[in-house]
């Protein structure tokens, strides 16, 4: 039976809310069925940073959990899915998912992930890290997790900071398959990435 395609969305309680915010907008227009789950610590910063209330934040999803819900789909691998997106991910849920202490949905699901080899994509955001952090990242990619801080595209020429979230949420997507309308692209969208095509030599077919 074919499956409509599928993206866990975890938001985890770093600063930068929106990049999960925009994520499941993108989920919506791409027709990508997003199922999501977000820790206490990201309603905090959902309340800090946008003009959200933790409430409407499940509005933006196909599916949204409660972060105790160990039993909801995406728990088990047998729930097929591209992967899942952490966006953002704290040092606290990077740390517990490279641990393999799984004592909530969001760790749960990115462990599933993990051992049944999907997409792991984590926006990892503190800033400076301590030794400790970065072996956690080493240990993480290791286990097939992708680190991705994001970080902005000054090539892209933002014109806004939500120019910027958008298109490192593109660039996230992207490694999932996924083309999202806003990302901007080097050698498509911006002049300064074309090259004049090479020129073929005379008489060649
Ligand atoms: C406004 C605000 C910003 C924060 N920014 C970060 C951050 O950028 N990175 C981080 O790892 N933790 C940050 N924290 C701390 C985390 O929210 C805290 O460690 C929390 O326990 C994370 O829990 P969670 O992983 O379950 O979401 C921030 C907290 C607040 C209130």
């Amino acid at each position: 039976m074919s499956v409509n395609q599928r993206l866990i969305i975890g938001i985890s309680g770093a600063s930068g809310v929106i990049y999960g915010v925009r994520a499941l907008d993108a989920c919506r227009e791409l027709g990508v069925e997003s199922h999501l789950v977000a820790t206490k610590a990201a309603e905090m910063t959902l309340s800090y940073e946008t003009a959200l209330k933790p409430s409407e934040l499940p509005d933006r999803a196909d599916y949204a959990y409660k972060l105790p819900d160990v039993g909801a789909p995406i728990a088990s691998g047998s729930f097929r899915t591209l992967g899942m997106l952490i966006a953002p991910c704290s040092v606290r849920t990077m740390s517990e998912i490279a641990t393999g202490v799984t004592s909530s949905l969001l760790t749960r699901a990115a462990d599933v992930v993990l051992k049944e080899r999907r997409r792991l994509v984590l926006m990892v955001r503190e800033t400076p890290f301590h030794l400790g952090h970065l072996r956690t990242m080493t240990q993480l990619a290791e286990m097939g997790a992708v680190i991705m801080p994001p970080l902005p595209a000054f090539y892209a020429h933002p014109g806004s900071l939500a120019d910027m979230v958008d298109q490192s949420v593109g660039r996230a997507l992207d490694l999932f398959g996924l083309d999202w309308t806003p990302t901007r692209r080097w050698g498509e969208d911006l002049e300064q990435g074309r090259r004049p095509a090479a020129k073929r030599p005379r008489g060649d077919a």
